[in-house]
């Protein structure tokens, strides 16, 4: 019996036939079906790629915790899910729910494993545009830079907010319901967030193109790590994976990323990040 491990992954983008590969190969070390993995989003884009991908995770995996990210909620003319913006995410939780996958539209489990008990909260934030460039002071002039370098976030054709006006009205009213979720939890126990976006903007400080950081996040959760006592922040999106500390609060990026990504990288490619128990290496940072 090994010990169970709380673990996990990001931006699988099973598009690409290498990345379904890493996947259908995944398997956690122990064979006691102990151990957790957390999802922070962008595991495919087409309705049967990303059901595919939660099924077969949902077989290896003794809990699985997912959270959308910009891909899954992808209205793309190819898809046979036709769905947009809100109704196209409730579809994904319904998927989820018929696999026993836990989504941020369920109570908040408890990892009861070495390192908890912790509150692991799957949070589905999206963005509102406040990452803003230098020399941006709204929204508009923001975008207008990106058009102009031609940095621009393929979200902005494939991305709709139905039934709200805007992505940032969206993302408004998800901060406000995710916000009161958040302080009815246990305050007692610490919380590993597992959210596509990282919840403060230094980490898109070393995206190669800064201008992309208006997709990435909102300003008004740059406390949350504080606020609600993060023992860990796990995320994504940004294909830049790594371990960085804000005020000592440890936070993850967990991203395969696209095969060009992975492949220049010296390390084993799709290999969960344990997040609990913390490693010796994360302790002593
Ligand atoms: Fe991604
Ligand atoms: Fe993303």
């Amino acid at each position: 019996m090994t010990t169970p491990r709380l673990l996990a992954l990001s931006d699988l983008h099973v598009a690409h036939p290498p990345n379904r590969e890493i996947v259908a190969a995944l398997r956690p070390d122990g064979d006691d079906g102990g151990d957790w993995l957390l999802l922070a989003g962008d595991v495919g884009e087409l309705y049967p790629d990303i059901e595919w991908v939660l099924q077969t995770l949902a077989s290896k995996f003794a809990t699985v915790v997912w959270t959308p990210g910009n891909h899954e909620l992808w209205t793309r003319r190819k898809d046979p899910v036709p769905l947009r913006g809100e109704a196209r995410y409730l579809a994904l939780v319904e998927l989820c729910r018929g696999l026993g996958i836990l989504t941020p539209e369920d109570p908040y489990p408890v990892w009861d494993g070495p390192g908890g008990p912790v509150t692991i909260a799957p949070v589905f934030l999206l963005y509102d545009y406040t990452f803003r460039p230098d020399g941006a002071l709204t929204k508009e002039q923001g975008l207008e830079l990106a058009y102009e370098k031609g940095i621009v976030c393929r979200d902005e054709a494939l991305l709709h907010p139905d039934p709200h006006n805007t992505i940032e009205e969206w993302c408004w009213s998800r901060l406000e319901a995710t916000e009161r979720r958040l302080a009815a939890r246990d305050p007692a126990l610490p919380v590993v967030f597992v959210t596509h976006y990282p919840l403060v903007r230094e980490p898109t400080r070393v995206l190669r193109y800064p201008l992309f950081a208006q997709w990435c996040g909102t300003t008004r959760t740059s406390e949350w790590h504080l606020r609600f006592n993060a023992a860990a922040v796990v995320y994504g999106h940004l294909h830049i994976p790594r371990v960085t500390w804000y005020d000592g609060v440890r936070f993850e990026e967990v991203s395969l990323g696209y095969p060009r990504e992975w492949r220049r990288r010296d390390v084993r490619p799709g290999v969960p990040r344990q997040i609990l128990p913390a490693s010796e290496v994360t302790r002593r940072l």
